[in-house]
């Protein structure tokens, strides 16, 4: 093992995937789990996957010293405790969305403000598709979000081939587990409020707007509906493009921005039941699936992308940022498939 983590939150959704993650990693081991209603208990009363650790939540306000601190806690805490978090380890990976925008403005509009804006120039956005070049070194990493992720992460190939160039209507439609809204998810996400829903619960206005507009440099129609699944987010997007596009250009594109991604594939209406991006086919791994179809009749391209929230869009996309800014190889500790068949994810 080269690196000691600790995991802030790890009593949470997010927080467990951490841990699950990093306690098969080759180049990590665990030393700190924090949770303050759990203290004590071990990881597993938690995490029933994680019985077989040996481990217990600590207090987060007792962080040993490591060398990459993880924080999977709630928006407003990484920015209230960032210098505790700093003090206690070389590099810090957020989750939360507290230093993923780039301006004070930005949280004053999207967030209710920034207590240290003064850190926003200093943290580097994890999105490694995206920003894989500013990550080696960097010291302060911020996970990208996961509706933000599957959106991006669909659209981006039609920005790097010059099909998009930021003028033209987009509209992103995105389907969301309830795993999304954490293990401390309200009302909304108990099981029978939840369960058979296809809900609009950001119709407009849903915070991932601003990463999205932020890093593709576009207006973005947005809206996110929580459906009946555990884990998983589907983006699909409409884009109008101005020119006529075809579909040698969109398999050019998608080639071009994705061949040699560890964790990106295709999936553009190829034969069988998964001919498009779905997130049960991508479910406990690190994959995001991306595809499109195009709609000549309508000069419309519909894009498709899908990834499981808790790891492409948080967790697994958390420690592939932290092997990327850390030099380790970047597949390590989430080179792993998922299951086939399973039930709903
Ligand atoms: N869920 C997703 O799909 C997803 C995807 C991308 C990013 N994220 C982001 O990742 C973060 C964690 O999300 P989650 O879904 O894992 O949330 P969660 O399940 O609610 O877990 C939150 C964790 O933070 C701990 N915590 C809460 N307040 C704390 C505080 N003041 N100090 C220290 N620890 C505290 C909680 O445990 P104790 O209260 O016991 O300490 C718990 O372990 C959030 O910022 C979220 O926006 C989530």
């Amino acid at each position: 093992m080269s690196y000691t983590a600790s995991v802030v939150g790890a009593s949470g959704f997010t927080g467990g995937e951490l841990v699950r993650l990093l306690a098969g990693h080759p180049e990590f081991e665990v030393r700190q789990a924090t949770s303050r209603s759990k203290e004590n208990r071990t990881v597993g009363h938690a995490h029933p996957n994680l019985r077989d650790l040996d481990l217990r939540f600590s207090s987060p306000a007792d962080l040993e010293s490591v060398d990459v601190l993880f924080a999977a806690t709630p928006h407003g805490v990484s920015m209230e405790r960032i210098d505790a978090f700093r003090e206690a380890a070389g590099t810090v990976v957020d989750l939360s969305a507290d230093f993923r925008l780039d301006t004070e403005a930005q949280y004053d509009k999207w967030y209710d403000g920034h207590t240290r804006p003064e850190l926003l120039d200093e943290a580097v956005y994890a999105l490694p598709e995206l920003t894989r070049e500013q990550l080696p070194g960097a010291d302060l990493v911020a996970s990208g979000g996961c509706n933000a992720t599957a959106t991006i992460l669909g659209l981006l190939p039609l920005f790097e081939a010059d099909v998009l160039s930021g003028d033209e209507q987009v509209v992103v439609d995105v389907k969301v587990g309830s795993s999304e809204g954490g293990a401390g998810g309200g009302e909304a996400s108990s099981h029978p409020e939840r369960s058979g829903v296809v809900r609009p619960y950001a119709p407009t206005g849903h915070r991932h707007e601003a990463e999205i507009e932020q890093f593709l440099g576009i207006d973005v129609s947005f809206t996110v509906h929580a459906v009946d699944m555990t884990r998983g987010a589907s983006a699909t997007c409409h884009v109008f493009p101005d020119g006529p596009v075809s579909k040698g250009d969109l398999w050019g594109a998608y080639r071009g921005s994705y061949e040699d991604e560890p964790f990106v594939e295709l999936v553009a209406g190829g034969g069988g039941v998964y001919r498009y991006p779905e997130p049960k086919a991508v479910a406990g791994t690190n994959r995001a699936e991306v595809g499109f179809e195009l709609d000549p009749e309508n000069e419309r391209l519909v894009v498709f992308s899908a990834i499981d929230n808790m790891m492409k869009g948080s967790a697994g996309q958390a420690v592939h940022a932290a092997n990327v800014a850390l030099g380790i190889e970047e597949t390590a500790g989430l080179a792993f498939g998922g299951l086939h068949p399973v039930g709903a994810p």
